[in-house]
């Protein structure tokens, strides 16, 4: 039988998204990419929708990241589509989306996890989660905009240390950094979405829209997300990569 990868329900015009990809804590494959889509698409159409909450189920992940086991055997040309696709219909789609889409963080946001929790316009954290970008640890750098997002949250300096580094972060240093809105205890972790998404709905559909609009227009220019593209391919032909995803595959540190 199929896995079931997603959860919705809309209530009080909030749209609800919980990502149910439990046994791979979230990895975010292609189906999975593409359902978040298809759910999205439904959620911008639907008038009575005026916020979205993007979550994960259970408490262990958000999104672990992109999934390794799929692109393990990719190559450059492979790995650019990859990206191209996913920041289209996902991370892109979500940051220009014309309604507000809080990230509830659940559990780990790494790699991937963390860029789509960067893709919401939102961010509120359980107490106990870890993020991280880690792609440097498999030989590949992030790609789904995650070097032209995190400097722009948490400034160029500490965006260096986090990627370079690969290290996570609890959800304290995250809010001190900008990187969450919010850290509340987990079973408090709903309940302040929608606190969030009432005070939003308070105001003018339209001006939200424009606002988020206007908003994005300060990320700076598309070279910077065309670059981290070309680079993200470019790691896919390398040794470092084969040795990267090699020793996840194996469940060892990798030798750089
Ligand atoms: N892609 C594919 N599978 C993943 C995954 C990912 N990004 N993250 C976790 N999984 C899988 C694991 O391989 C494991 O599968 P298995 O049960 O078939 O072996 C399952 O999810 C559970 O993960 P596991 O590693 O056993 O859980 P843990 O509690 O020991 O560790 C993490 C949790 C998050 C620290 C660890 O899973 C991890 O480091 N994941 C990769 C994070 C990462 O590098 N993300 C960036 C990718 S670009």
């Amino acid at each position: 039988m199929e896995e079931v990868l997603t959860w919705i329900e809309i209530q009080d015009n909030i749209g609800w998204i919980k990502i149910n990809r439990k046994k791979k804590l979230n990895a975010l494959n292609r189906s999975l990419i593409d359902e978040l889509h298809d759910r999205l698409l439904d959620f911008q159409k639907d008038t009575s929708v005026r916020v979205i909450i993007l979550t994960g189920n259970g408490d262990k992940a958000f999104v672990a990241g992109a999934d390794v086991v799929e692109f393990s055997h990719f190559g450059p040309l492979e790995a650019s589509a990859l990206v191209q696709h996913g920041n289209q219909v996902l991370f892109d789609f979500i940051a220009q989306l014309n309604k507000p889409v809080i990230a509830a963080i659940n559990g780990y946001a790494l790699g991937g996890g963390l860029e789509l929790a960067m893709a919401c316009h939102f961010r509120i954290a359980s107490q106990h989660v870890k993020m991280g970008l880690p792609e440097v640890s498999l030989g590949i750098i992030p790609g789904y905009g995650g070097t032209q997002r995190l400097p722009a949250l948490i400034g160029k300096g500490n965006a260096m240390e986090m990627i370079l580094t690969g290290d996570m972060i609890d959800a304290e240093k995250a809010l001190r950094l900008g990187l969450v809105n919010q850290v509340v205890p987990q079973e408090k972790l709903l309940e302040t979405a929608i606190a969030l998404a009432e005070r939003i709905m308070k105001n003018a559909p339209n001006s939200l829209k424009n606002a988020i609009k206007a908003i994005n227009a300060a990320d700076g220019s598309s070279k910077g997300f065309r670059e981290e593209g070309i680079q993200f391919a470019d790691c896919f032909g390398s040794h470092d990569f084969e040795e990267g995803i090699t020793a996840f595959l194996e469940k060892r540190k990798p030798k750089f």
